[in-house]
């Protein structure tokens, strides 16, 4: 169908049939990367919640599997994560297999509960056969309903300097942590956030994790924490906060409390379309990386988009990394180097000058809808320099970089059906700069109805989706006021999948 052709990505997962939220229970082992996500088997939009699933070995190329978690009289199975519990410390394993746990929300709409507020618990599942098919803990709710309306997304990490489970989940206005030495009894431990960071919605799919800051020896806890709505350009987005956990309290590091004391909230991500995004479990030491999906859609409008037999993708796979820029601690985000795999080169530019319009790719029959574009620009001036991707009927997926007002930015409001909401392409979406940039570095992710924009290795990035009615074929990058400036690299590949 022209829907098939025009809308479902190239390279970005997405479910053969119906409704798909956010990311749950990632995790690696034997070689195979699973993704587990909110489906709704039965329409295309949202619904009682199950797990779907599926595999890939390289984190590109996913295959979807049977239904992982059907609802049951507890409840729809809410977002949540999995863990491998290598030591059995559940109990679960049987003749020395390695179980599998999924720890989710039951979320008890329609049953017992429904019209009260504690309708929202914590449960577990386990699986023995690499989570092919998961057998649900008979105890459960592992945690009961405290009378908190809002109480779910449990993400589980083995904290090795203590020895036990450690449980972040989302309330409506914080994070509560909890440790279990067996993830069936859960102890309170304390919680985070309530006077600090963004409070313009409900918080929800929260991660915590130590990560290695780059090139130091030092170690820093990163807590990443959704919410919805109140992200900077609209609707659903992800918050990140950095700082120690001693085991019982997430502490704000001092300084990036006084980043915060500034009015700098950190965003994961700039762009509107990257929500609930967690990361993989299990990950080999020998591997070491911090690996991140997120949901590539935002609650404003995710349930209009304009395709019908199925609804929403992921984003591309990506590893997280922690630095440290003029005294701030920043989290970087850069897709998986396993895509360099599927590149071919299509034109490689280095030191051109330009002062007016240069196009990059211009193709008569080709669709730009599986390309990498990386460019560097230099001896930028306070000029606004516009990339523009069109096609045949003059719709634009317009990105670029303000020198002006110091940001980069994303504008999707001409870029196809943007009809089935107003809050779709109400305004442009930016990534602010602190100054003027003189020098610039992107690397940008083209697929048929998505673009994902990483600044400076992913200091920054800006992820959104659009709608356009035939493919898009050309890509320019224009000096709003032709001021000279130079492209010291520009590599343009096509990926072959
Ligand atoms: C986030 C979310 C979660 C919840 C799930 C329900 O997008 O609202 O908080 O568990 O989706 O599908």
């Amino acid at each position: 169908t022209i829907e098939e052709q025009l809308y479902r990505p190239n390279f970005h997962f997405t479910p053969k049939a119906n409704w798909m939220n956010d990311p749950n229970g990632m995790f690696y082992l034997n070689g195979k990367y699973h993704l587990y996500f909110q489906y709704y088997p039965e329409d295309n939009v949202w619904g009682p919640m199950h797990w779907g699933h599926a595999i890939s070995e390289d984190l590109i190329k996913w295959k979807e599997q049977p239904i992982a978690l059907y609802p049951d009289s507890l409840g729809y199975i809410f977002s949540g994560s999995a863990v491998v519990d290598k030591n059995n410390t559940s109990g679960f394993g049987d003749d020395g297999k390695t179980p599998v746990v999924a720890i989710f929300t039951y979320h008890d709409i329609d049953g017992e509960r429904a019209g009260a507020i504690d309708f929202q618990s914590q449960a577990i599942a386990y699986s023995l056969d690499e989570g092919q098919t998961w057998t649900k803990y008979e105890g459960n709710p592992v945690i009961p309903n405290p009378g908190i309306k809002d109480f779910r997304d449990p993400k589980v990490y083995w904290d090795e300097i203590r020895g036990h489970w450690l449980m972040v989940l989302a309330t409506y206005e914080k994070s509560f942590f909890y440790s279990s030495p067996n993830l069936k009894d859960w102890e309170l431990l304390s919680d985070f956030g309530e006077t600090v960071g963004e409070h313009g919605g409900v918080w929800e799919c929260p991660d915590i994790f130590p990560m290695n800051v780059e090139g130091t020896n030092e170690t820093k806890w990163v807590l990443i924490q959704s919410l919805n709505p109140g992200h900077i350009n609209g609707g659903s987005g992800t918050q990140y906060f950095v700082g120690d956990f001693d085991g019982k309290n997430f502490v704000l590091d001092p300084s990036f409390a006084k980043d915060l004391d500034q009015v700098e909230t950190k965003w994961l991500d700039f762009g509107r379309d990257n929500y609930a995004g967690v990361t993989w479990s299990n990950i080999p030491k020998s591997d070491g990386r911090t690996l991140f999906i997120g949901w590539m859609s935002n609650w404003d409008y995710a349930r209009d988009v304009p395709t019908t037999t199925w609804r929403s993708a992921m984003t591309i796979a990506r590893e997280l990394s922690l630095k440290k820029v003029n005294g701030s601690y920043m989290l970087f985000s850069e897709p998986v180097s396993e895509l360099d795999a599927y590149k071919n080169l299509v034109r490689e530019e280095t030191n051109i000058n330009f002062n007016k319009e240069f196009t990059i790719i211009a193709n008569k029959t080709k669709a730009i809808d599986k390309t990498i574009i990386e460019i560097e620009l230099s001896n930028l001036q306070k000029d606004r320099y516009r990339f523009s991707l069109e096609n045949d009927e003059g719709e634009v997926v317009d990105f670029g970089i303000d020198n002006i007002k110091n940001y980069y930015f994303i504008d999707r409001t001409a870029s196809g059906d943007l009809s089935f909401s107003e809050k779709f392409a109400d305004k442009i979406s930016i990534a602010p700069f602190d100054d003027l940039q003189d020098t610039i570095q992107l690397q940008i992710l083209i697929d048929k109805t998505s673009i994902e924009v990483f600044y400076n290795q992913g200091q920054t990035v800006l992820t959104e989706i659009f709608f356009p009615s035939s493919p898009l074929k050309t890509l320019k990058l224009t000096p709003a006021n032709n001021l000279k400036a130079v492209i010291k690299k520009l590599v343009v590949s096509e990926l072959e999948l």
